[in-house]
């Protein structure tokens, strides 16, 4: 099915010399899905099964291949699947329990984004899963409707997991949200795609490998992949069409649009609905966020989803050439093209979505600091590096197992103050919570991230303001983390602990 060609420069090359990549990346962006174009992969819509009233999924991470390109077959990790794993579908209010069992032949951890759960649920560094053995983390549904995630969580191995492929989407129903009538028929008019890139080597292998180059940008490839597909096309209504979009990318930042333009309506955050939907022809979503779009297609028209990358420097020092020229810069990436089939769509578009108190903290609410860091970047910072210490940091400390940052109190809003003192954007996660953003640089926040967020870009020498409140789980001795989602960031240190009490 499959008819792409493997890549003919190896990275180094591409790097070194960027003439070829230059080339390709001024062909427009419905290139990519004229020919070859392949079905959009549609995971398994698993409803998990019934036991004594509470939902229960069978997980198994393992090792398979996947044949990005025909004829060859690309090593890679996957959850009841070769290469990501099923979409997860819950339900608000039920208990879950996942047994998820590990059949590699090393550690790993499974993390549910998003959730609001006990810590020992949590599926961070510290619920390791061992070579063989099964996990079962039970917990009741809090989240709103929306769209989640799940991936792998190892310590040190997070950036490596994730891009071969260790991780998943999951949907939330909810009452509120089941009679709105937006479209809602899985793989029909209601789409989860995990959007991703990824640089094959010679053999079309996923190498991951990272520079010391990479681990400051964060690992980034020249081929976008949309549910593991390579030049993806959907069949869809031609009406109303509904996106649910992560940005499971190890840290490329994506600026979503259509090739045409056309204007769409985000309804969605990381947390789940907007109040209202918010009309718009470009969306940047940073890795780990999600978003939900609804595209109208009842023209008929066939149009392709895609993305420029967003460089993540600002100017100080970093020389804008080094993302413009290699990998990044703007560069347009096709994630998968819309075929209408003349069938017409069923679902709708109401003005209002849900009821979302405005975002607020408490007079008086107690401040919490956190400062973005990258300790130098010549040199120096490098040298650091081979000693064993990592240039990421934040609040002065790189990520340590043993270490407790911050303790916080259980039903409190607290407003915490993340600055970003790098050059470098951070995409900044919080476990355990949904938040509300107060202030980007002291100004409130636009409509489409002024809903529930878990992950905040937060730009070079920017500050944001977050009411953050964690409820009802509580758990002295198992903490959660807060870090940068750029995987390489966090892999290095970029991410601290909390218990809450
Ligand atoms: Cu999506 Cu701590 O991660
Ligand atoms: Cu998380
Ligand atoms: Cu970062």
């Amino acid at each position: 099915m499959a008819s792409n060609h493997l890549p003919s420069l190896t990275r180094r090359q591409a790097l070194a010399g960027s003439v070829a990549l230059a080339a390709a990346a001024s062909l427009p962006m419905t290139a990519q899905a004229q020919d070859g174009a392949n079905p959009l992969a549609i995971p398994p819509l698993d409803e998990g099964r019934a036991e004594g009233g509470i939902q229960v999924f069978d997980l198994r991470i393992a090792k398979g291949t996947t044949e990005f390109f025909s004829g060859t077959k690309t090593d890679t990790y996957g959850i009841n699947a070769d290469y990501l794993g099923p979409v997860l579908s819950l339900q608000q209010g039920k208990t879950v329990r996942l047994n998820v069992t590990n059949d590699l032949d090393q550690k790993a951890t499974l993390h549910w984004h998003g959730f609001e759960l006990p810590a020992w649920c949590d599926g961070g560094p510290h619920q390791m899963i061992d070579p063989g053995q099964t996990w079962s983390p039970e917990f009741p549904v809090r989240q709103r409707a929306g769209s989640y995630w799940y991936h792998g969580h190892r310590m040190g191995h997070t950036g490596e997991h994730v891009w071969m492929g260790m991780a998943g989407m999951i949907r939330v129903r909810d009452a509120e949200s089941d009679v709105l009538g937006l479209p809602s028929t899985y793989g029909v008019d209601d789409f989860s795609i995990a959007l991703q890139d990824r640089w094959f080597n010679r053999r079309g292998q996923l190498d991951y490998a990272p520079s010391m180059h990479d681990e400051m940008m964060g690992m980034t490839g020249n081929t976008p992949l949309a549910n593991g597909t390579m030049n993806a096309f959907a069949q869809v209504p031609t009406g109303l069409v509904r996106l649910r979009l992560l940005n499971g990318s190890n840290a490329s930042f994506y600026n979503l649009g259509f090739d045409d333009g056309a204007a769409f309506w985000q309804i969605a955050t990381d947390g789940g609905l907007l109040t209202a939907p918010v009309r718009r022809n470009a969306l940047l979503i940073a890795p780990g966020e999600r978003t939900e779009i609804i595209i109208d297609m009842s023209d008929g028209q066939t149009r392709t989803l895609g993305a420029d990358l967003t460089p993540i420097e600002g100017g100080m020092g970093m020389g804008g050439g080094m993302m413009g020229m290699g990998r990044g810069g703007a560069r347009g990436f096709a994630f998968v093209q819309l075929r209408p089939t003349g069938q017409p769509g069923t679902g709708s578009l109401p003005d209002r979505l849900s009821d979302l108190a405005p975002a607020n903290a408490p007079d008086g609410a107690p401040v919490r600091r956190f400062v973005l860091e990258m300790n130098g970047m010549g040199p120096a910072a490098m040298a650091r590096r081979l000693l064993g210490g990592s240039p990421f940091t934040i609040n002065g400390a790189s990520m340590d197992m043993a270490v407790v940052n911050e303790i916080v109190p259980v039903n409190t809003t607290e407003i915490w103050e993340v600055e970003n003192t790098s050059p470098m954007a951070h995409p900044f996660h919080v476990h355990n919570t949904q938040f509300r953003i107060l202030t980007r640089a002291g100004q409130p926040p636009e409509a489409g991230e002024a809903g529930l967020k878990d992950t905040v870009v937060v730009w070079g020498g920017q500050t944001v303001r977050l009411a953050v409140r964690f409820e009802d789980n509580t758990d002295a001795d198992r903490p959660y983390m807060y870090h940068c989602h750029i995987l390489e960031h966090e892999d290095a240190g970029m991410m601290g602990q909390f218990t809450v009490v």
